[in-house]
């Protein structure tokens, strides 16, 4: 049987964690929250498995005490988690939602008198409808918008927050949103795609230089990373995966940090994004307390014919999980490795997310090897030197899985979504062992 490394493994203050989102557990039905684009995703067929939707999700709004009790029995240091910024308020400007701010402040008032650290994210994924109606990320308007609530938000719990990160994902927010249509606003079009990108950014870039205004410390970024892997030697395919990696990884990486976009991603974003783009790029890549890497697997990239990138996905040998991803721990050795090495400098590290989807149950001893293996890339890359921080398993329980609905479960605490009862799987066991030692 696989063992998780023990905290004593770790240098001292070593943050270990647990992250979730509000759309995918918080029941975005209840509470006064306004509708999302993802709600209104979800409702055309064809989207999400089964039409599934956040209304009730894991209804953690009504079961707060006891999921954080679940948090606290795990012995975490830290809880990643983020605010819905439809349920603070509901049109995305205007009128504040008095009960959503209550529920933050409750929340993050539980984290600490457990004696955990309240690390937030501002944005995951559920835009309030009203401002998809004005374009949403495509607006420029969106990086004030994003500003106001911002302030509002930490108006009310910015003096207990350990931590804020702005916008989780940047890449899936943009490129699945609007050029694979893949997440929500469901968009296939470049135009959108790039102005999209870049009013992420400029929408960070407002959202830090407010906290910065405001006295608020350690401010990050999250971003995911997906090791890009030729499928084959042929020139063809490296040259595919390489503008895979530009506009997959790189693009948010170096813009955050160099202030510049890759060429091989603005081969095909460039014509694209808005007039005058370089002029933002000065407060876009503006200094960081640390970076979060959410990393899960790697992608095998082929060259394909049509318009740019020019590449398409295919399947690769390695064991997979439940939802077909190639379980690949090296790619997150390497990460940490070459992204400080290449971007963040001594700036600390997060693993903000890892983390598989099973269908082993409460028996998940495939979640505690994958764990085990991603831990071990950890050590390895703090053993090269890497100023990793900390790391957050992706998730505390199952929830919603976005286009999959409730079907691909990441939970260390097993969800019964007919009853909502939660039960510890083995790997909530093995990590609370392993955190007690
Ligand atoms: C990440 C998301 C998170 C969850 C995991 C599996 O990309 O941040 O919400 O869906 O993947």
């Amino acid at each position: 049987m696989t063992t998780l490394p023990t905290r004593s493994r770790f240098p001292g203050g070593f943050v270990f964690g647990t992250a979730t989102s509000a759309y995918q557990i918080e029941g975005h039905a209840r509470g006064g929250a306004g509708r999302t684009h993802w709600d209104d995703f979800a409702a055309v067929p064809g989207n999400v498995i089964g039409a599934e939707d956040g209304a009730v999700a894991c209804d953690h709004l009504s079961r707060l005490d006891a999921d954080l009790d679940l948090l606290a029995t795990l012995g975490v240091d830290a809880y990643r988690f983020s605010a819905s910024w439809a349920r603070v308020l509901p049109d995305g400007r205007g009128p504040v939602n008095t009960a959503g701010l209550d529920f933050y402040d409750r929340l993050v008032d539980g984290l600490v008198a457990r004696g955990i650290k309240p690390a937030l994210t501002l944005y995951h994924w559920e835009l309030p409808s009203a401002l998809a109606d004005l374009g949403g990320w495509r607006n420029r308007d969106i990086a004030q918008w994003f500003g106001d609530y911002t302030d509002t938000l930490l108006d009310r719990i910015g003096d207990r927050v350990w931590s804020v990160a702005p916008i989780n994902e940047p890449v899936c927010v943009g490129w699945l949103g609007h050029f694979t249509g893949h997440h929500a606003p469901g968009l296939r079009d470049i135009r959108a795609t790039a102005r999209a990108m870049h009013h992420i950014l400029l929408s960070h870039a407002e959202a830090i230089g407010r906290m910065r205004a405001r006295g608020q410390p350690n401010l990050g970024a999250v971003i995911n990373l997906e090791a890009a892997l030729p499928a084959s030697d042929v020139a063809a395919d490296r040259a595919a995966a390489a503008r895979h990696d530009s506009l997959f990884n790189r693009f948010f990486l170096q813009g955050l940090t160099k202030g510049t976009y890759p060429d091989a991603a603005l081969d095909g974003l460039g014509p694209h994004l808005p007039l005058g783009w370089q002029e933002d790029m000065n407060a876009i890549s503006a200094p960081l307390d640390w970076v979060g890497l959410n990393y899960y697997t790697c992608k095998r990239i082929a060259a394909a014919d049509g318009p740019w990138p020019r590449l398409a996905e295919v399947p690769g040998p390695l064991p997979k999980t439940d939802l077909d991803w190639e379980i690949y721990p090296q790619g997150l050795a390497d990460f940490l490795v070459s992204v400080a090495q290449d971007y963040t400098g001594d700036t600390p590290l997060y693993v903000t997310e890892n983390g598989m989807a099973a269908a082993s149950g409460l028996h998940d001893e495939d979640r505690i090897s994958y764990l085990a293996r991603h831990l071990a890339s950890v050590q390895s890359a703090l053993a090269n030197g890497v100023p990793v921080a900390g790391y957050f398993v992706w998730s505390l329980m199952d929830n919603y899985e976005w286009a999959f609905g409730y079907g691909k479960r990441f939970g260390l605490v097993e969800v019964d979504f007919e009853t909502l009862a939660r039960r510890p799987k083995a790997s909530f066991e093995a990590l609370a062992k392993a955190l007690s030692r």
